[in-house]
């Protein structure tokens, strides 16, 4: 199965990504985590992307591509998820070059929530450093303050969740990645998903559209 899931920063595809892979064994492709992984090991992608992410713009286009493409062609044959790629119509156009002689996107999850909720969630969010999993001081708290259930550790707080970075991730959500809804629509394959409500809620129906696709 190829998915990808959209949605504005917060919406909660990552962790809906968590979900899914567990329950069908894909691969989880996040573009954001591939740049943060970058950036901590200090790579030449990890330098050219900061300074775009710490403002909450986008990485251009070009940088983006290159790297996913690579990633994707890794995961092609198990099956994958994407989370946060594509995010322009361009990056979309070239995703689906790529996959030409492989099969297209069986389905596009997206997550629509009220963007009075965005940052409450975005600034309540905590993630681990180590594996990638993400908490919420309010909705989604680790048994342990401020530790990762996983591996103990110390949990942070990500740069680009201030209030004002966040009010441009969503301003550049609109302009830049809204426009793929009605470019995936057309080809037939987007479920949209009611995503301010409980994560459980999400969740079970997440899995109910996924199940109707594996049955086809
Ligand atoms: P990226 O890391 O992809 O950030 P994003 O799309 O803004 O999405 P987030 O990861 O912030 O949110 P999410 O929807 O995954 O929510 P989460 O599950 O964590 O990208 C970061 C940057 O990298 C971009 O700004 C850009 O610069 C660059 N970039 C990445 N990809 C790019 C691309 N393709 N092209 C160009 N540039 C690119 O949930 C958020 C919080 O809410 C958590 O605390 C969670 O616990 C909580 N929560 C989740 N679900 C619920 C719920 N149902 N109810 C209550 N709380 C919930």
């Amino acid at each position: 199965m190829r998915i990808v899931l959209l949605g504005a920063p917060g919406a909660g595809k990552g962790t809906q990504c968590k979900n899914i892979v567990v329950e069908y064994g894909l691969g989880h492709l996040s573009s954001g985590d591939i740049l943060r992984r970058n950036r901590s090991d200090g790579t030449e992608l990890g330098k050219k992307a900061q300074s775009y992410m710490d403002a909450g713009d986008l990485v251009p286009d070009e940088i983006i591509i290159e790297m996913m493409s690579e990633a994707v062609e890794q995961a092609s044959a198990a099956g994958f998820i994407l989370d946060g790629f594509p995010r322009t119509v361009t990056q979309a156009v070239e995703l689906d070059k790529s996959l030409a002689d492989d099969g297209a996107i069986d389905a596009v999850l997206n997550l629509k929530i009220d963007e009075s909720v965005v940052e409450a969630r975005m600034t309540g969010r905590r993630s681990c450093p180590k594996c990638g999993a993400v908490y919420h001081v309010e909705n989604l708290k680790p048994q342990s303050e401020g530790l990762c259930d996983h591996d103990g550790a110390e949990l942070v707080q990500r740069p680009d969740d201030t209030p004002e970075v966040v009010a441009n991730r969503l301003e550049t959500y609109h302009r830049q990645t809204e426009p793929l809804v009605d470019y995936y629509r057309k080809n037939g394959v987007v479920f949209d998903i009611k995503a301010d409500r409980d994560p459980d809620e999400v969740k079970a129906c997440v899995f109910e559209k996924l199940q109707t696709l594996v049955k086809q």
